[in-house]
């Protein structure tokens, strides 16, 4: 038997190859799981990093070549569902990084990314995302010297990402301006906060003159 422990280090693909045994030899799962890789874009490596459920159905529609009896399918289906459950469950959570000095801003942008992958988030989200954590790590340490970025899952109907961005620096005087698009920034593009709220689905700032910011965004798969 496996312990938790063994089944988490175990790859995706192994878990799958041993799931689906009663059913399909461990080769016909291999080529399975790399035909669908291939047509969905991804490098086979990359279903390791999740398995959202277009990507399983995906699975289930080219093992039904195989898989002749609907019964054993459905059992098919069910291995699939509880094996990216279990890899969703085994993934962090939440993540909370201070921002204090520059590289936090390289922790912050890795470890939120890591967090989109396990959430099921694809590869071009997975940068938005990252990209947006950048540029709100980067304002809190150059404006406000150091606060705290957040990321967990949204509590929603839809499965997504709540991101927070809170510091207790001099705060924004007019964020209106800024995200109008005609802010001219004297230390920067001037594009930041702007962006993230473009390459986010939901997008809020509290601020103002001595009030410290709080950002929070949110993104949906
Ligand atoms: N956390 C913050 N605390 C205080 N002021 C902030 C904060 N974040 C942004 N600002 C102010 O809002 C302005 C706009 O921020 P934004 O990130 O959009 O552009 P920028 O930082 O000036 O340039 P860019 O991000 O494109 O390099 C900044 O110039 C700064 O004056
Ligand atoms: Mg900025």
């Amino acid at each position: 038997m496996t312990s938790p422990n063994s089944e988490r280090r175990a790859s995706l693909t192994d878990a799958i190859v041993t799931g689906l045994s009663p059913w399909v030899s461990t080769i016909t799962v291999q080529s399975v799981l790399s035909m669908v890789a291939r047509r969905a874009g991804m490098r086979s490596g990359k279903l390791e990093e999740s398995l959202d459920p277009k990507i399983l159905e995906e699975i289930v529609r080219a093992l039904s070549l195989y898989v002749r009896n609907s019964s054993d399918l459905e059992n098919c289906r069910r291995v699939l569902r509880d094996v990216s459950e279990r890899r969703r469950s085994a993934a962090p959570s939440a993540v909370e990084i201070p921002i204090t000095c520059e590289q936090d801003i390289v922790v912050a942008r890795t470890r939120v990314r890591d967090l989109a992958r396990a959430l099921g988030f694809q590869h071009t989200d997975q940068i938005k995302i990252a990209t947006a954590v950048s540029e709100l790590s980067r304002n809190i340490y150059s404006y406000a010297g150091s606060g705290v970025v957040s990321a967990a899952p949204a509590r929603r109907e839809r499965s997504g990402i709540v991101i927070r961005a809170v510091d207790r620096g001099p705060g924004i005087r007019d964020i209106d301006h800024v995200l109008s698009g005609n802010y001219s920034s004297k230390t920067g593009m001037g594009l930041g906060l702007r962006g993230c709220k473009q390459m986010m689905d939901t997008f809020q700032v509290v601020t103002g003159a001595g009030r410290g910011t709080h950002v929070t965004m949110e993104k949906f798969t």
